[in-house]
């Protein structure tokens, strides 16, 4: 029958080619390009480790890292809600760009979008 661990469904080569695609739309967003850092090999690699967990795979991310604690490791980085919508913007082109398509894709889409508003830490105006 169909998995039912959305990590399984997406598969590890998928979501690795995802979290590539993302980097390098975000390494080109005028919004997003002068938070992160000119090399994001790294970056990419944490983010491979969490969507991982996040999808109900081995836990990657907190081994290596410990809890993920995502809101306060954000706060060193002024997350506008215009850098949200970005964030958001440059995961959509990426799971086109990979195939993501159907319940899957709408699913996960619609959890990033939560846990991206729960990333904003500073308003429009001051960015
Ligand atoms: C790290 C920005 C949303 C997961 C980072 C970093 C920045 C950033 C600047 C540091 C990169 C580095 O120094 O390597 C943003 C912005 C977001 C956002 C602008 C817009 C809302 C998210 C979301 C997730 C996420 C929704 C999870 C689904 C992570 C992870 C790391 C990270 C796992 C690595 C943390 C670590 O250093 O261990 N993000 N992020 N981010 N972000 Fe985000």
């Amino acid at each position: 029958g169909k998995p039912i661990i959305p990590y399984e469904e997406i598969g590890a080569e998928t979501l690795s080619q995802l979290v590539d695609a993302f980097y390098a739309r975000v390494a080109a967003h005028p919004k997003l390009q002068p938070i992160f850092p000119n090399d994001l090999s790294e970056t990419a690699r944490k983010q491979k480790q969490f969507l991982t967990q996040y999808l109900g795979g081995p836990n990657l991310y907190s081994e290596e890292h410990g809890h993920p604690r995502l809101k306060a490791r954000h706060n060193p980085f002024a997350i506008t809600p215009a850098r949200a919508q970005a964030w958001l913007e440059c995961m959509s082109e990426a799971m086109d760009e990979v195939g993501l398509n159907g319940m899957f894709r709408e699913t996960l889409y619609n959890r990033l979008v939560l846990t991206a508003h729960h990333m904003v830490n500073e308003s429009d105006s001051e960015e």
